[in-house]
């Protein structure tokens, strides 16, 4: 069995709750696939900027309803540090893919690229260490 087998079934045995932030964008909603089909509990959060509602769909049609009723969606954005408060509670794990991507954006709108893609960034990371500590610290 290979280490990632292992997990696989460590995680079934045991789920967690795990946040994506950024849940609605490509790697979000590929993440959310793997993680539900794994019956590992799911809080998605994201703001809809440049994200799909349709990806999130996608993915019901891709899991077994029991799966999908793991899964929970928050609408808001990384730039309101309440909404990232809200979108951790409970959860043991974050994966963040938040981004504003394109080049001509960020050459139109450089000020709300940078603070999503930088300065507001931070606010997901920073709670989740001063909540737990050990973020910096994780395992594997
Ligand atoms: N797609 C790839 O092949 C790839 C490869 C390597 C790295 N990455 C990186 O992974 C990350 C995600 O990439 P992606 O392709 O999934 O991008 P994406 O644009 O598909 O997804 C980003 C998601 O973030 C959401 N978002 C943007 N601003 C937000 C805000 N303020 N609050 C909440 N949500 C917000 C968008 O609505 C969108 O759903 C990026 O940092 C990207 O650079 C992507």
């Amino acid at each position: 069995m290979t280490r990632y087998e292992q997990l696989q079934s460590e995680l079934r045995k045991l789920p967690k709750t795990w946040l994506i932030a950024g849940v609605a964008g490509f790697i979000g909603s590929n993440l959310l696939e793997a993680l539900l089909k794994l019956d590992q509990h799911v809080v998605g959060f994201d703001n809809l900027a440049t994200g799909y509602h349709r990806n999130l769909d996608e993915v019901q049609h891709l899991v077994n309803p029991t799966q999908w009723a793991n899964f929970q969606f928050i609408e808001g954005s990384i730039r309101k540090y309440e909404d990232c408060q809200q979108a951790c509670r409970g959860v043991d794990y974050v994966f963040h893919q938040t981004a504003l991507g394109s080049i001509p954006r960020s050459l139109s709108g450089p000020i709300a690229t940078n603070e999503t893609n930088i300065s507001d960034f931070l606010n997901m990371p920073m709670l989740w260490y001063v909540k737990n500590q050990n973020f910096l610290d994780e395992k594997e």
